[in-house]
């Protein structure tokens, strides 16, 4: 399977959302995460060499893609509207997260009517706690927008940036209560991307 994550905004979870696919499908077959965005978060977090899956730059990607069973792409930050529809013809699923804010919201609504007919899915990440109601309004505004969206969303943990941190995926963290549920997390979203195979 070959999924690409990417999105019109920076900072709202690709990285994050790439390792933990990347996490989801190592435990099924020999993955690959490409680290294709320039600011190398996802290289970043492999250093400390704990990830149980390979990262690799996009130029090695080309080479190394062919080994593997699962590919996960993590993309450049702000790729045009016609850019993200040509990277989601060539994968099996493009996944697009997005925090749920309404500032947010209405340029996500925007830029996906240039995916229509394509194969890719929203996913809302970084969702605030209640009573913050941001999650649920940015889910109805998109399902009112009838646009393709993970029934899992990501809530905002402070455990990911640990994860980060430490170089480990979420469920390895360490000492945070937390690091169960943000797991099970990106456990369901991967369940939901078999689901639809
Ligand atoms: N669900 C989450 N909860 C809390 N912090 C998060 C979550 N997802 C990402 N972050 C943090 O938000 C920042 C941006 O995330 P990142 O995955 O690097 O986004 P992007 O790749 O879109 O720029 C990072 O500091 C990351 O640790
Ligand atoms: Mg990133």
């Amino acid at each position: 399977m070959i999924i690409t994550v990417a999105s019109n905004k920076g900072g709202v979870g690709k990285s994050t959302s790439a390792v933990h696919v990347a996490a989801f499908f190592s435990a099924r077959g020999p993955t690959l995460l490409i680290d294709g965005d320039l600011n190398r978060s996802a290289l970043q977090w492999a250093k400390p060499g704990k990830l149980p899956f390979e990262v690799c730059d996009i130029d090695e990607g080309v080479m190394l893609s062919r080994k593997y069973e699962h590919v996960i792409i993590d993309t450049p930050a702000r790729p045009t509207a016609a850019e993200l529809a040509k990277l989601a013809k060539g994968c099996d699923l493009l996944i697009v997260p997005s925090t749920p804010d309404a500032l947010s919201i209405g340029p996500l609504l925007e830029m996906c009517k240039q995916l229509k007919g394509r194969n890719y899915k929203i996913l809302l990440t970084l969702i605030p706690p209640k009573p913050n109601q941001s999650g649920a309004d940015a889910r109805k505004a998109i399902a009112k927008a009838k646009l393709p969206l993970f029934e899992t969303g990501i809530r905002r943990l402070e455990c990911f940036k640990k994860a980060a941190l430490a170089g480990v995926p979420v469920a390895d963290v360490k000492g945070d209560s937390m690091a169960g549920i943000a797991a099970s997390c990106y456990q369901k979203v991967g369940e939901e991307i078999l689901s639809n195979d």
